[in-house]
């Protein structure tokens, strides 16, 4: 079976270097918000081109944390895409917020402007909830269409937070995610680009008072003194054998964003041809992190069990719309035609930077074999 993200290969190649840096992280007893973690936070918001980068315990955090620092609650309306993984709306409803749902547009599975507008104006229409914020997604490691999101956000007053738990490290018009946004949210699972392992995220922001807020809500509320608790926080700490790991990992990782790169475009090239075959697109200005490479073709089923049979993993994000899922169908969603129609399309393909040619070529071959 060929891997679907092939972390192995990455391990060996990171080699004696991490090792080390994990043996030092436990020899050095702070296990918890050690040195490393500063370091780290240091490193991702330098690389991010970003004021502060505050380390948590993982991508849902992130946001949430976010979220409570901008006191979002009880009669607030968030809009985030139903077209994600279910985090981006959870930790809405978890604020006892309502997540509003958009659809995404069909050639990038970003958030969909017309649609952001259609559901600020059912919300503004009902009367019940007071819009606050807007949650874009980078979706599949593609920074949404910031230049058409953000007037629409600062013409309503909103805050945004980006969700780019698929995308940290790709870019739009020279901007890099995590730097865009009123604050982002990133997410170090061990599949994303940049992951660790074990769970691990992190928020960042410009706003030295918001960095202030995360730093202190992510440590239970604490004060300037670790026991004087002046908010209501949360236990959403980084281990500092995971913050060794990814100062290791960022190291290599401008590097895996071009070879990631290399292994879509030979997709793109090797499957592009095929009018049965819709292949990523990438809007003007924008690099990505290929998270994930995402094909539609008219018969998934057949494919994937094509695909099985040849020892090709193939993963559907997302089969169903999260206003479509039971825990969400009570929330307010604007028309979602777009994503309730991929979400009977789309198929992901084996994604990581050490997809070799080789390999690669009998991938394509087997979905060109199968569709054609
Ligand atoms: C779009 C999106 N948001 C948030 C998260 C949450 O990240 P984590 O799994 O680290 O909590 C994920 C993780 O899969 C994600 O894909």
């Amino acid at each position: 079976m060929i891997p679907f993200i092939d972390l192995q290969a990455q391990r060996r190649r990171l080699g004696e270097p991490l090792n080390k840096a994990i043996a030092a992280a436990v020899e050095g007893g702070a296990w918890i918000l050690g040195p490393q973690v500063a370091t780290f936070e240091a490193q991702l918001a330098e690389f991010a081109g970003v004021k502060h980068a505050v380390a948590c315990a993982n991508g849902t955090d992130a946001l949430s944390i976010v979220l409570m620092a901008w006191d979002i609650g009880p009669g607030d309306a968030v809009f985030v895409p139903t077209f994600t993984f279910a985090a981006t709306g959870e930790v809405v409803a978890l604020a006892g917020a309502s997540p509003v749902f958009v659809d995404v547009l069909e050639d990038t599975y970003n958030m969909d402007p017309a649609s952001l507008e259609a559901a600020i104006a059912l919300v503004k229409r009902e009367g019940k909830l007071k819009p606050r914020a807007v949650i874009p997604v980078d979706l599949f490691g593609q920074p949404a269409d910031y230049r058409a999101l953000e007037p629409i956000v600062r013409r309503e007053g909103l805050k945004m937070l980006c969700d780019t738990a698929q995308a940290f490290g790709a870019s739009y018009n020279g901007r890099v995610t995590g730097s865009i946004g009123d604050a982002a949210s990133t997410s170090f699972f061990p599949a994303k680009p940049l992951g660790c392992y074990g769970d691990g995220g992190a928020s960042f922001t410009n706003d030295d008072g918001l960095a202030d807020l995360l730093k202190s809500i992510r440590n239970h509320g604490a004060g300037a003194d670790r026991y004087e608790n002046v908010r209501i926080g949360m236990n959403s700490r980084l281990d500092t054998i995971q913050a060794a790991i990814l100062i290791e990992k960022l190291r290599i990782f401008p590097e895996e964003i071009e070879l990631r790169e290399a292994v879509a475009r030979r997709y793109n090239v090797g499957l592009g041809k095929s009018n049965r075959i819709r292949v990523p697109n990438v809007i003007a200005g924008a690099q990505s992190t290929w998270a994930q490479y995402v094909i539609q073709v008219p018969d998934r089923d057949k494919l994937q069990s094509d695909l099985k049979e040849k020892g090709i993993p193939t993963v559907v994000y997302y089969p169903i719309p999260l206003s479509a899922q039971k825990g969400y169908a009570h929330y307010p969603s604007a028309p979602i035609p777009v994503s309730e129609k991929i979400c009977k399309t789309v198929v992901a393909l084996p994604m990581h930077p050490y997809l070799d040619a080789v390999t690669q070529n009998r991938i394509i071959e087997a979905v060109q074999e199968s569709v054609d």
